[in-house]
């Protein structure tokens, strides 16, 4: 019973006993039954007042425990989002604090292949990126390994996962980061027009130097200090974020795939993104960290060139234009040979200056060493953080072959057969041929690449 009903519950059964008592005496006088009657109502009076005693001593009482226990639980509450964090362990979000965090899904920070991230603020003030997986073939897959992957990764250039949300089996589910201030690197390193975040400018020589050697320590945690070997598999600039301070943090653990120590030859569907792919994808070589390494090298490229690796031109010939493919890697590797490396640079930077060409040339060999076609040439990712801060000697590499130009290179009016843009037969025929490290693998790359092509995510 509420206090109250209680209390006026009290107040007027009291109130109608010395009514009674008063009637009574009006009417018995002072008779022997109108003193009993009048012992009666004062008893019961009495009897009230100590009900309403006792339970208002009770209630205060009960007030004050909840309140401890409150404060208690809340205090373990704290520590024990406190030690989730601390541990790496995802909390699970509800849709609807989602939904206020973000004000119902209104600021989309940028929309990849497979998802929508937008920005949010936590209700105790966190601000985050909640990337939403709208739900298809590949989502739950891809959704549960991001999340068992990074739930434990601690690493201060690993962007942070605070946690998760599944609406319902067929919804769509939710990734909430840490949010990272500066956006992501292509809006840092490419010359657009038009630029898809309103974060981005020109990056400093100097902070790309860093931004390079913080994305290698990102990969070489991953690949050497974690108890399960990780594979990103989709470094590229867009999943290479800018914190505060410009430091470049890895996101994107999405096409990643944890694998035993011991293991190196398991990935069977092509992952990642055109451009940025190693050439044992297509050959079914079996993927490993060198693949990686490849796709940094290719980053690498990209942050020095402040170009697309591979990128259309138009040419006239005989009052005809058409387009050509041009594969920036290899007039790096023109260059660097003629040891004209100043001419590869980002003309933004030549006119701000600043470059260090000892930096330059460093980052250039340590590039084109990542990219070798064999992936058994490339250097590991702890290797070439050792090499980025000047720990080991970069020797200048070898010449590499680069298949892949043949085919980018190809004239897309030359032959007539066609798809998406490529000759598959060819290319793959070609990239089989040529392709040292494989002897018996070359019959099936001609149809592997085929089915592959179709799987890789364009840009
Ligand atoms: N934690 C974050 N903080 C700030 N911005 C972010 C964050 N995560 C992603 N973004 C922004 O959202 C964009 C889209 O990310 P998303 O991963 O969905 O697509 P993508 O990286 O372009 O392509 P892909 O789907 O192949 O990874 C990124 O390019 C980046 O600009
Ligand atoms: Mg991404």
């Amino acid at each position: 019973m509420e206090d109250k009903k209680a209390n006026i519950i009290a107040a007027s059964s009291v109130i109608t006993l010395i009514i009674f008592i008063i009637v009574a005496r009006v009417c018995l006088k002072l008779s022997s039954t109108f003193f009993l009657i009048c012992g009666a109502g004062i008893a019961v009076i009495i009897a009230v007042f100590a009900w309403l005693l006792i339970r208002h001593h009770y209630n205060y009482r009960r007030k004050q425990m909840e309140s401890q226990y409150k404060s208690e639980g809340r205090e373990l509450r704290i520590e024990y989002s406190f030690l989730r964090k601390v541990a790496g362990v995802p909390t699970k979000f509800r849709y609807n604090e989602l939904e206020e965090a973000t004000d119902n899904f209104q600021a989309l920070l940028g929309q990849g292949a497979s998802a929508k991230v937008f920005k949010g603020i936590l209700s105790d003030g966190t601000p985050v990126a909640v990337k939403r997986l709208d739900v298809e073939e590949r989502g739950d897959r891809e959704f549960r390994s991001e999340v068992s992957a990074i739930a434990s990764l601690q690493h201060v250039n690993l962007v942070r996962l605070l946690g998760y949300c599944c609406v319902n089996p067929a919804g769509p589910r939710f990734l909430v980061y840490d949010f990272i201030s500066n956006g992501s690197l292509d809006s840092w390193i490419f010359n657009r027009k038009v630029r898809p975040n309103p974060r981005g400018g020109c990056l400093s020589w100097d902070l790309r130097y860093r931004v390079a050697i913080d994305v290698a320590k990102a990969l070489s945690y991953l690949h050497h200090d974690c108890r399960k070997r990780i594979l990103h598999l989709d470094v590229k600039p867009e999943n290479i974020l800018l914190d505060e301070n410009f430091r470049g943090i890895v996101a994107d653990f999405g096409l990643s795939k944890l694998m035993g120590r011991d293991e190196s030859n398991v990935m069977t569907t092509i992952r990642g993104t055109r451009g940025y792919l190693a050439p044992e994808w297509l050959l079914e070589h079996g993927i490993s960290e060198k693949s990686d390494t490849y796709s940094y090298g290719m980053v690498l490229l990209e942050m020095i060139g402040g170009r697309r690796n591979v990128s259309f031109i138009e040419k006239g010939t005989h009052g005809k234009s058409h387009r050509k493919w041009q594969y920036f890697p290899k007039t790096v590797n023109e260059k660097m040979r003629e040891g004209k490396l100043m001419e590869i640079v980002d003309q933004r930077l030549l006119d701000s200056g600043g470059i260090d060409e000892r930096e330059l040339k460093r980052l250039v060999h340590v590039a084109i060493w990542c990219i070798q076609e064999r992936a058994s040439l490339r250097p590991s990712m702890s290797h070439v953080v050792e090499m980025l801060e000047g720990g080991l000697v970069v020797e200048q590499p070898p010449d590499t072959q680069m298949t892949i130009v043949d085919f980018l290179t190809v004239d897309e009016e030359e032959s007539q057969p066609q798809i998406n843009g490529h000759h598959r037969p060819d290319i793959a025929a070609a990239l089989a041929a040529r392709q040292v490290d494989s002897n018996n693998e070359n019959l099936s790359a001609a149809y592997s690449y085929a089915n592959a092509m179709s799987a890789i995510t364009p840009r």
